[in-house]
């Protein structure tokens, strides 16, 4: 270990299973600063469980997945809220908490499944299935999310659906989730066309190599994955479920099928166990680095803001979500 200063030196310790000695030096100044504009600022970071783990292990207040996120934006007592994630997780924390400023470290940090739907998609959605309530994953922007009824994360999509007390529902934008959650409930489910560039990649054949060439391998799936992929895991839900069935079961071996960083971010609380890595990289969240966390910080950007005239109607779709 190279000689590193306190605090940075306890925060090693914390990641040092899966950040190489030679590569922490890099992250210590920037970790260094952005720990001290927190504390100027009355700032905290929402850092999800894709995030690399200098970031999810060093400089994070509250991690999770989508759902966790959404919650404790509502909750935060901070005047500034910095979303180490993707921009339509940055809107769902400006949408719950709109007289607190909501930075996004890099504009660009979107998401192929909120790209793949417009609002003018979700009304022509709704002229084909006159009555069919509208149920939007929140990977989508806040203008989606003003023309929906409810929305749903990937923690919590089957309670979502079941709870509006239909037989049919729309489910967009992501095909994958939705005739997952179909193969789950009794519920009717009407899909669009939207796929995550991550999960969407994950085959079967994928799925017949592990087991082969890692024996007794317990295969975790993302719902954004392809049902036939899903099929073939022996568990599947949202990172969080993903997390918490790894601290549960406490597999010999264990492979996540989701974005690379979420299994280191898991591994440094269990060493017990073996993590196969075959994963894909979002190329959205890794557009957050610790130097644009502390630019965000020191310059005040990339402040997110939402037309009023959308907020409510989205804000609306968001409540209606978490009170259940
Ligand atoms: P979770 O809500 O499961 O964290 O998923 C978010 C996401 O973007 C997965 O690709
Ligand atoms: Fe979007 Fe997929 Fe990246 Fe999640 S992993 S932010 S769904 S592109």
């Amino acid at each position: 270990m190279l000689d590193v200063p306190m605090p940075a030196r306890t925060l090693y310790d914390r990641v040092k299973r899966v950040i190489p000695s030679i590569e922490w030096p890099v992250f210590v100044d920037d970790i260094e600063a952005i720990l001290a504009l927190k504390r100027q600022r009355n700032a905290v970071i929402l850092a999800h469980n894709y995030q690399t783990p200098e970031i999810f292990h060093c400089v994070a207040d509250i991690v999770g997945d989508s759902l966790a996120l959404a919650r404790k934006a509502a909750d935060t007592r901070a005047d500034v809220i910095v979303l180490a994630g993707v921009h339509f997780m940055a809107e769902t924390a400006k949408l719950l908490n709109p007289d607190k400023t909501v930075l996004i470290p890099d504009l660009e940090a979107g998401c192929s499944l909120a790209e793949s739907i417009s609002p003018a998609d979700v009304r022509l959605m709704r002229r084909h299935y006159p009555d069919v309530p509208v149920v939007t994953y929140v990977n989508t922007s806040a203008a989606v999310k003003a023309e929906s009824d409810i929305c749903c994360t990937s923690g919590n999509a089957k309670a979502v659906v079941e709870s509006l007390g239909v037989s049919r529902v729309m489910m967009l934008p992501d095909e994958y989730l939705a005739r997952n959650i179909a193969a789950e409930t009794d519920v009717e489910i009407i899909a669009w066309k939207g796929h995550c560039e991550v999960h969407e990649r994950f085959t079967p054949a994928d799925i017949r190599d592990l087991r082969e060439n890692n024996p007794g391998v317990v295969v975790l799936a993302h719902p954004e994955c392809p049902p036939e992929v899903v099929a073939l895991a022996d568990f599947s839900g949202s990172t969080a479920a993903m997390s918490d069935y790894v601290g549960r079961e406490k597999p010999g071996r264990v492979v996540l099928l989701t974005e690379c960083s979420m299994s280191d971010n898991v591994a440094v609380a269990h060493p017990e166990v073996d993590f196969v890595r075959p994963c894909n990289l979002c190329p959205h969240m890794k557009r957050i680095t610790l130097a644009n966390i502390r630019s965000a910080l020191e310059e005040n950007r990339h402040e997110v803001t939402i037309e009023p005239a959308l907020a409510e109607p989205a804000r609306r779709a968001v409540e209606r979500m978490l009170a259940i």
